[in-house]
């Protein structure tokens, strides 16, 4: 009688902490629907500001610029363009603002500054289209710093604008067109090289010292490594939830419209700041955790297979994106840090105008603008691999866009410009016009910077990829 009351109290004390198995796995589907982009944007932030490894940028709030536009190496964000040069920022927020200072850039350049949070939401735009090219100075303010110091009036006048974010960490990502990619490159450096950042602090005169010992506590976080051979998509529940979790803390408090979802995460110990207790679980409910992510695959892979559409839902702010976490996180699989719809919307192809993949091993296909595509900035088209990344080939040349313009082939009245999608050149006269393809399935994307209206009301038709086998 006796042990065997023991024994059933201690199997409550062991499952009390935790839900029922149904609900574990509901709730572990959930936050990792919930938690993808998050976790994935951290392996980018390590790679790029914290690791040791060959993809390392330099550290928080230091900006850095690529003098080159990217190619097939450069393998840690998927889905690159070829039509700005980037430069790059990992804003650290905790212990004061930081201040952006952007130049003077002349009127035909478009660029654009875009601050995205942890989360992956996009705070707001600097930039041609928002705030035009005079420049100025502009401030990003974090959560942690703001809790702390709620009597500090910040003097809005001093900036063009003040961006708030409801996490610590922002990446802000510049991007500033290049005309041609050989004596323009001397003018755009130009320009990257008057990208400031600036912290609050330095920026009243806070002596040396106090910016040193500012500079000192920020060092102090225990990242956890990531092991960047690893996708996100690869991660077992243990390393995962714990990332998150670890993540989560840098955006306190909680929003409040989430109050009640990391209420039931917490559940299953999916909470701000907590070591994820995986070990303290029985192997049924460890193996419950594992079957919610691979429920959480399932549906990510089936919304992606029928998403032929666009990106236009896909990338925004938190008000714009409301609560749908399943877009979030298709945003981040397809093109994580794409921009919101005004700033460009892109569309990927994987499937032919006859619903068949495409596939340039087997085939050779076209896309044909009968005019040139409707936008205040500018158009391309890349390729990619099935992995999303750029593809060597032959000529080096990743996508076509409109500063190509002048070189392509014309057609119908001078009108139309037919893009050769396939592995090898249609011939010296229309080589202009190929877009070079590697040995095998492909994503093409079609990119419309700064579109126009008609674009956005859904009132422009974009062209088919067609198959044109001989
Ligand atoms: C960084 O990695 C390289 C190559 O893996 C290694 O040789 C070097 O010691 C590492 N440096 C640090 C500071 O860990
Ligand atoms: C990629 O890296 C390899 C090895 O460092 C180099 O030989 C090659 O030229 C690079 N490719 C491009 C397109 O930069
Ligand atoms: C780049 O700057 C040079 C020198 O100022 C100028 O001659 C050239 O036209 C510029 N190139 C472009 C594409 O604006
Ligand atoms: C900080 O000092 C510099 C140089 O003395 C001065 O130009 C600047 O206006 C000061 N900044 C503020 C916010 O007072
Ligand atoms: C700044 O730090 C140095 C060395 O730590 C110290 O000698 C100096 O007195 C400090 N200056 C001020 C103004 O506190
Ligand atoms: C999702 O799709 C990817 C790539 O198509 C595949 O490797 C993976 O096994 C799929 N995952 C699930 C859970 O179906
Ligand atoms: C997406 O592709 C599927 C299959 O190729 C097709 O049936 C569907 O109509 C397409 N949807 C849109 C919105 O283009
Ligand atoms: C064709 O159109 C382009 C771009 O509008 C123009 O530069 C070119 O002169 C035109 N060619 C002919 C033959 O009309
Ligand atoms: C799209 O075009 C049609 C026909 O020109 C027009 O009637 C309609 O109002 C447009 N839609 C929007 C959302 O502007
Ligand atoms: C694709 O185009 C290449 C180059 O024009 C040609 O050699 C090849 O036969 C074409 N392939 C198919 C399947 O039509």
């Amino acid at each position: 009688m006796f042990p065997r009351i023991l024994i059933l109290i201690h199997l409550t004390i062991c499952i009390s902490g935790l839900p029922s198995i149904k609900e574990i796995e509901e709730i572990s589907e959930q936050a990792f629907i919930y938690g993808y982009p998050i976790v994935d944007n951290y392996r980018i932030m390590y790679a790029y500001a914290i690791g040791n490894n060959s993809q390392y940028k330099g550290p928080f709030n230091q900006i850095v610029n690529m003098d080159r536009l990217l190619t097939p190496n450069d393998t840690i964000v998927q889905t690159p363009n070829v039509d700005t040069l980037y430069s790059s920022v990992w804003l650290d927020l905790r212990l004061q603002p930081v201040i952006l200072h952007v130049p003077n850039v002349e009127q035909k350049r478009y660029y654009s500054v875009q601050l995205v949070d942890l989360f992956t939401y996009i705070l707001g735009y600097i930039g041609s289209r928002t705030t035009g090219n005079a420049g100025g100075k502009f401030l990003v303010v974090g959560p942690s710093w703001q809790r702390q110091h709620k009597h500090v009036k910040i003097n809005k006048e001093l900036f063009e604008k003040v961006f708030y974010s409801d996490t610590d960490y922002v990446f802000a990502i510049y991007r500033t067109q290049i005309f041609n990619n050989d004596d323009d490159i001397k003018n755009v450096t130009k320009i990257q090289e008057e990208y400031k950042v600036e912290l609050f602090q330095e920026h009243f005169n806070v002596t040396k010292n106090q910016t040193k010992n500012i500079v000192k506590m920020q060092k102090k976080v225990d990242f956890p490594a990531y092991d960047l051979s690893i996708p996100v998509m690869s991660l077992k529940s243990k390393q995962f939830f714990n990332l998150l979790n670890f993540l989560l803390k840098f955006s306190l408090p909680v929003h409040a419209s989430e109050v009640k979802l990391y209420k039931r995460f917490s559940m299953i110990n999916v909470r701000p700041g907590m070591q994820f207790p995986y070990n303290t679980f029985t192997v049924k409910q460890q193996h419950a955790f594992e079957q919610g992510i691979k429920t959480a695959k399932i549906l990510i892979n089936k919304t992606l297979n029928s998403n032929n559409v666009s990106s236009i839902n896909l990338f925004g702010t938190r008000k714009s994106l409301k609560t749908n976490y399943l877009e979030r996180t298709l945003g981040a699989i397809v093109g994580i840090y794409g921009n919101e719809k005004n700033e460009a919307v892109y569309y990927s192809y994987r499937y032919d105008q006859q619903h068949q993949q495409i596939d340039c091993q087997h085939n050779n296909y076209t896309m044909t603008f009968q005019r040139l595509p409707p936008v205040k900035a500018f158009w391309s088209v890349t390729m990619y691999n099935e992995h999303r990344l750029l593809v060597e080939n032959s000529i080096n040349r990743y996508s076509i866009n409109s500063r190509m313009e002048k070189s392509l082939v014309r057609g119908n009245n001078n009108q139309s410009i037919t893009l050769f999608i396939q592995q090898h050149s249609p011939g010296k006269e229309l080589e202009s016009n190929w877009l070079p393809a590697s040995n095998g399935k492909v994503l093409v994307v079609l990119r419309l910077y700064w579109p126009e209206e008609v674009v956005l009301n859904g009132n422009w038709t974009r062209p088919m990829v067609v198959k044109t086998n001989n």
